[in-house]
């Protein structure tokens, strides 16, 4: 464990994140009087209901959304970031968020395609494109593209990197201080890249908007 004040300076001493978001992915889409937010533990959500496997703070249900323990139809817009990787049957995850959303409603599924290990509490999978949209079943995509882009996952992978050689915790900590705070200007090079045709061969996170037909 790390020393609590060692802990503390490292925290506030904390660089930007290697990377920066896609101008051009669609921010907003109507919200309804229900939302559902899945994977939000120790975020705040403010209206949406929290939903997360663990029991954190933040959450409001605690439940697998491979099984949602709410009726069909209720949500007019649920937002999944970076939870499908840690879902044993992506598929069915899916589905079920499909069941839940109202007609009209919308999804917005983020997912990694290039993004080191990460268990939350597990890490089963990596979503190309095309994988990530054969997930869409009935749902129309209406808007699709990367929002995070090569330089990021060069970023993420070189920070892992450096710390592979760290045997110590406080050294790694240390070095994703030192290192983040030096490499982090370098993630605006993915306003440029963005714009590239081939972006998505080491692309690192893949968005979809999704509706479902109706409403
Ligand atoms: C990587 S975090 C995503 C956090 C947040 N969405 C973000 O982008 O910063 C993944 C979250 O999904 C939750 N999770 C993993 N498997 C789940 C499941 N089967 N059902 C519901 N939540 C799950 C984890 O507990 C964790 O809080």
């Amino acid at each position: 464990m790390l020393a609590p004040r060692l802990s503390r300076v490292l925290k506030a001493l904390a660089p930007p994140r290697p990377l920066v978001h896609n101008p051009s992915e669609p921010r907003e889409m109507p919200l309804g009087r229900w939302n559902l937010y899945v994977g939000g533990a120790g975020a705040r959500t403010p209206g949406y209901v929290n939903l997360d496997l663990a029991a954190a703070p933040g959450v409001d249900v605690v439940a697998d959304v491979e099984q949602l323990p709410f009726p069909d139809n209720l949500f007019r817009r649920v937002e999944c970031d970076a939870v499908l990787e840690h879902v044993r049957h992506p598929q069915r995850a899916v589905r079920e968020i499909e069941r839940v959303l109202a007609p009209g409603g919308y999804v917005r599924i983020v997912a990694p395609f290039c993004h080191p290990f990460h268990e939350h509490p597990k890490d089963y999978h990596r979503f190309t494109p095309d994988g990530l949209k054969l997930l869409a079943g009935g749902l129309e995509i209406v808007a699709e593209g990367w929002r995070t882009g090569p330089t990021a996952t060069l970023l993420v992978f070189l920070l892992e990197w450096v710390k592979l050689w760290l045997p110590w915790r406080a050294w790694r900590a240390l070095a994703h201080v030192v290192l983040g705070w030096l490499l982090f200007p370098f993630r605006y090079l993915d306003l440029l890249l963005l714009h590239s045709p081939h972006a998505g061969r080491i692309g690192n996170h893949y968005f979809l908007w999704l509706r479902k037909p109706g409403g």
